[in-house]
């Protein structure tokens, strides 16, 4: 919203002015239509605009149109020259009438854009990103995402550099002009805000195919990739068709367009975006082949895939009203691609990994100095706001309504939010309202999920009368304060919840759906003979932080007899977590517990590899970090190390024959896909037992892999290795990928993350490596966020880390401020440390607030993380 830059007591920064939900107001003007025409060349790109504007209700306020780093050269109101002023960046035309016809002529260098925002070059390819607020770099526009608008669009290019030219919506016209130049005219039918605008100019060939939809209508699909890539693109398109045919049979969500188009380009701020039609995405969530994608590459790529296709509904057709609302459509539209992966393979791992994730990404965040509702109340930069907590934290409170509501009245929810708001921009208000409406449930409680930001913690406390054959269960939550906010209301928290029998292992009685909604709740159970284990927030059924306690041998038999299998894996992490704790306390931890369950796991002819993968996996050194008071990064690299040392040399046996296992790299079944898993954490904890055997068995089967999961998860294990085979394998993979950028990323990625003492040392060298560059968010990302996370290499004692990735923050916020700004929350986490540490990290947040000429994205997060 652009209403505080005019206000004449806005500071003299108007760019770190905060803006808040409260202040909504609809927009002053409307814009139905919007017609564009573009001459492209990489470094002169001349837009001529053309809004039909008409005055939205009753005031006599100006119209004002946003714009960021562009020059007018000329501006016209009905055919005549007009009267306009330029207020910091925006356009403010006076207008006595109630409508009228806007022209701007502007002039653009997408070469020299190195944000990434607006019109840019990426490798040869113009291509465009709006969202959020990127339109503004590309034309004049109220570039809000309540403005709704029909647009089209003419594009005119060199024929020989842009034989492609794509944009929204439906394709009208082509034609020859003159000086080698051709153009296209495409039109899109639907109304939709500037944020989903797109076009791709670009010498592109394509991997076509044809989706039926459900009421027999045929669109035509196509991948737009550089002509060598073709090959790399046919599990996008499966995913495609498949993700197309799920959202019809779960969703009752059929594709509305004639054609739909994705586009590969290689520099790109985020994963992908959902723009009408046109969905351009980061070539890693594209191209894929066995030889060069590991199977998580594969998974990812079908996820973002399905997500960007899913948007389309919820997004496009029933877009956000503002953008504090984004999470109704990235939390649902999270949720629809977590369900849809869980339907192609396994629900219980894929709940396993979306689990990780948000405890890895979105509890810090939430236990932090950055830490904000689902729903923000203010923002300075809203691409600050594109985080776990929006988008993970976000799915899991709709997951949590279909959990409350049963999957039938969701469906009954999600149909009538789809037919009241399609066409509008709506709020997540209405989207609960809708469930409301659909379910006969009553949901203001359930609304706090929305404002009140925090990870609840939940205490369990269960006794259990022999005599009377009465459990009961005392269930206490609290939430906690977060920076702005304390006091908090108890939330509702729906909590899968079961008995197991201590001494038969089997589970006594129904699964029930406890709804903690006060403070404490006591739940009884009858009819409980034998004494009874708890088994808590199954499938992870709240996004809670859970504290029970347990009794000696309780978690052994969860973690070897829970029939649920999330809850399972559950109990074995959390016996590791206590050793992990225990042991960097500096006690002396007995590790047979964790020992016994792991070959428990092991030997188990009822579990299938690919869980068995997860379950051998020890929980992160920032996992561990996260569940102690104070953070001493040396203290539990000692103890997670001593411990996969155990394992490792106690389970030679059967983790040599995990290892041994192989499935043929062209199956990408999931149970080939758990063989290759299972077969690589095999091999990492074997080589924790002994480094010498596992540098030669790393080292065969790094040299044997026919695909890239067995080659990476080899290499990831040299890495961290002092052997001669660690050299020879990594000298080996740069010669044979070294073309190949996404390949030389992981080469990157994999120096950054090795555990090593000469890890600070490697990285330093890779930042001066001729092939790295500050200009691709990937190859930056590659090195600097994957050393970011490497917990004990980051947080050295002497505070070199620390320097170093302020060092590469702030030169990438000079090209970038996006991609710069979302590195600053690992250093806002210094009051988690110890005290030296923490005041190394201070003083280099402070060093990048003093920085002059900083962006207010940057600005924004390393100010925060000081208060
Ligand atoms: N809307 C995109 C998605 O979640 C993410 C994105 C945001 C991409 C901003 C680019 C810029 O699918
Ligand atoms: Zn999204």
């Amino acid at each position: 919203m652009s209403d505080a830059i005019l206000n004449p007591e806005a500071p003299a920064a108007p760019e770190h002015v905060a803006i808040y939900r409260q202040d909504y107001r609809p927009p002053d003007w409307l814009v139905p239509e919007v017609t564009l025409d573009f001459d492209l060349s990489a470094d002169r790109t001349r837009v001529l605009s053309t809004l039909k504007v008409v005055r939205n209700g009753q005031h006599d306020r100006p119209l004002q149109l946003a714009g960021d780093e562009l020059k007018p050269v000329s501006v016209h109101v009905d055919g005549s020259q007009a009267r306009w002023a330029l207020h910091n960046d925006n356009l403010v035309i006076e207008l006595s009438g109630n409508e009228g016809t806007i022209e701007t002529e502007v002039e653009l260098s997408p070469a020299a854009n190195s944000k990434l925002m607006g019109l840019y070059a990426s490798g040869g390819i113009l291509c465009t990103q709006c969202e959020s607020e990127g339109f503004r770099r590309i034309t004049f526009h109220p570039d809000r995402p309540d403005v709704l608008s029909r647009y089209r669009v003419r594009m005119s290019a060199d024929k020989t550099s842009f034989p492609i030219l794509l944009a929204n919506g439906n394709l009208v016209e082509t034609g020859e002009g003159e000086d080698g130049t051709h153009w296209a005219l495409w039109d899109d039918p639907f109304p939709k805000p500037s944020y989903l605008f797109a076009l791709v100019a670009g010498d592109l060939g394509a991997n076509r195919d044809i989706f039926t939809t459900m009421s027999g209508r045929k669109v035509e699909l196509a991948i737009w990739v550089r002509e060598n890539d073709l090959p790399r693109t046919r599990h996008a398109m499966d995913s495609l068709k498949a993700a197309m045919r799920w959202d019809e049979e779960v969703y009752g969500r059929e594709y509305d367009l004639d054609l739909f188009n994705i586009v590969a380009v290689d520099d790109f701020n985020f994963g992908a975006m959902e723009n009408k039609g046109l969905n351009i995405f980061n070539s890693r969530y594209v191209l894929a082949d066995q030889d060069t994608a590991t199977d998580a590459d594969f998974d990812n790529i079908a996820g973002v895939v399905a997500h960007e296709y899913f948007h389309n509904w919820s997004g496009d057709r029933v877009t956000c009203r503002d953008w504090f609302q984004l999470s109704l459509k990235e939390g649902f539209t999270v949720f629809r691609d977590q369900s849809f992966s869980a339907d192609m393979g396994s629900e219980a791992v894929k709940r396993i990994d979306d689990v990780r994730l948000l405890r890895a990404a979105q509890f810090p965040e939430d236990g932090g100095p950055l830490a904000h509702p689902v729903r923000p109340e203010s923002y300075i930069e809203i691409t600050n706001f594109y985080t776990a907590t929006v988008y993970n934290k976000g799915a899991e409170v709709i997951r949590m309504m279909r959990t409350i509501l049963g999957a039938d009245s969701f469906r009954k929810g999600s149909d009538l939010y789809f037919d009241r708001h399609d066409g509008q921009a709506a709020t997540c208000e209405d989207f609960v309202t809708a469930m409301e409406d659909a379910s006969g449930i009553d949901l203001s409680q359930f609304r706090l999920w929305y404002s009140q930001a925090g990870t609840p913690k939940v205490t369990a406390h269960m006794i259990h009368d022999a005599a009377t054959g009465v459990a009961t269960l005392k269930l206490a939550q609290h939430v906690p304060d977060t920076p702005g906010h304390s006091g908090k209301q108890p939330m509702v928290l729906p909590l899968k919840t079961a008995l197991i029998g201590a001494d038969s292992g089997a589970q006594l009685g129904d699964e029930r759906l406890i709804l903690l909604d006060r403070e404490e709740v006591e739940v009884e159970f009858e009819g409980v003979g034998e004494p009874p284990l708890l088994s808590i927030n199954r499938d992870f059924s709240a996004p809670v932080l859970l504290q029970s306690e347990r009794r000696a041998g309780e978690l052994e038999t969860l973690a070897a007899s829970d029939p649920n299998p999330f809850a399972r894996y559950e109990a074995g992490q959390e016996l590791m977590l206590r050793a992990l704790i225990a042991g960097a306390r500096g006690e002396v931890i007995d590790s047979s517990p964790v020992i016994e369950a792991m070959r428990g796991t092991l030997m188990s002819n009822a579990l299938d590899p690919a869980f068995k993968g997860e379950a051998l996996t020890m929980p992160t050194e920032a996992m561990i970090g996260d569940r102690m008071e104070i953070v001493d990064p040396d203290a539990i690299h000692a103890s997670r190390d001593a411990l996969r040392r155990a394992v490792g040399a106690a389970l030679t046996a059967l983790l040599s024959e995990a290892q041994a296992a192989g499935a043929a790299g062209s199956d990408l079944s999931p149970h080939a896909k758990g063989v290759r898993r299972l077969k690589s954490v095999a091999l990492a904890l074997l080589t924790a037992g002994d480094p010498g055997r596992g540098a030669e068995l790393a080292k065969m089967q790094f040299d044997a892999a026919d695909n890239m999961t067995d080659r990476q998860g080899a290499l990831m294990v040299l890495a961290s290795l002092d052997a001669p085979e660690r050299e020879a394998a990594f000298g080996a993979f740069y010669e044979r990928y070294r073309a190949d950028t996404l390949v030389l990323d992981k080469w990157f990625a994999l120096q950054a993350a090795s555990q090593r003492p000469d890890t600070m040392s490697v990285v330093e060298k890779l930042a001066a490596h001729r092939d790295f560059t500050l200009k691709n968010p990937n190859r930056w990302r590659a090195l600097v966020a994957n050393f970011a996370a490497n917990q004990w290499a980051f947080h050295d004692a002497s505070g070199r880390g620390y320097r170093f990735v302020t060092d590469m923050i702030l030169a990438v916020d000079r090209l970038n401020p996006q991609v710069a700004a979302r590195q600053v929350p690992v250093l806002g986490r210094w009051r988690r440390f110890e005290p030296q540490r923490a005041e190394l990290m201070r003083a280099q947040l402070e060093r990048i607030v003093a920085t002059p000429g900083l962006s207010k994205d940057v600005f924004e997060q390393a100010s925060k993380s000081l208060v």
